[in-house]
């Protein structure tokens, strides 16, 4: 368990698929999410095999973002698109449990997957794609240091129209000097 002072992150398991069944169902965890790969009303089968993709993906590390008082399991949070020869990988963020958002798990979260990244997966660059409407999400990975990179114009269809999103980066040596 990667450990911080109020959350946890332990590796993500085969039976945690319940738990992604339901934060995946929700509409309200989905609705600014703007991921192309993410389709509404996932069953529980296709959970199952979603969450086995992940766990056989030797590019992906996924993690269950856990209370560490307690135990309670809030969100996933993982490492994916790893590649080794250019030091770099993605940083994917989702918190399922909505009435524990703007308790700041997500941005301890964000920075333990940092700290293991840069600190003992010798990562130079973690980057990430977030909606334009994604407001929350935008504050929160500035406050950790991410910068833009570019626009991703008319990314995904949402709320019946075209929206942006953008690649956001951090670099190691921008992480070790803030
Ligand atoms: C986006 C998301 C990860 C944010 O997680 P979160 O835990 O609510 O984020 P935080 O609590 O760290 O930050 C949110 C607010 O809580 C505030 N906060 C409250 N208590 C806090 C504390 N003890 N410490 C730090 N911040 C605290 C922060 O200041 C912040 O305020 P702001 O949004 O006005 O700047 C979460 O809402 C989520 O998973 N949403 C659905 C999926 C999604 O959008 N994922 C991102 C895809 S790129």
């Amino acid at each position: 368990m990667l450990k911080g002072e109020r959350v946890g992150l332990r590796p993500l398991e085969t039976e945690d698929a319940i738990l992604l069944f339901k934060w995946f169902n929700d509409q309200r965890v989905l609705e600014d999410l703007g991921a192309e790969h993410i389709y509404f009303c996932v069953s529980l089968e296709e959970e199952k095999a979603f969450v086995e993709k992940m766990l056989l993906d030797r590019h992906s590390r996924f993690f269950i973002v856990t209370r560490l008082e307690g135990g309670k399991p809030l969100g996933l949070i993982g490492l994916a698109n790893m590649d080794p020869r250019n030091a770099g990988c993605e940083l994917r963020l989702v918190l399922g449990e909505v009435e524990e958002w703007g308790k700041g798990y997500g941005e301890e979260a964000v920075r333990i997957l940092l700290r293991h990244a840069f600190d003992s997966l010798n990562m130079h660059r973690v980057w990430l794609r977030v909606a334009d409407y994604n407001e929350r999400a935008l504050r929160l990975y500035r406050r950790c240091g991410f910068r833009d990179d570019g626009a991703l114009r008319d990314d995904h269809f949402h709320k019946g129209g075209w929206c942006s999103a953008r690649i956001m980066s951090l670099l190691e040596s921008e992480w070790r000097s803030a």
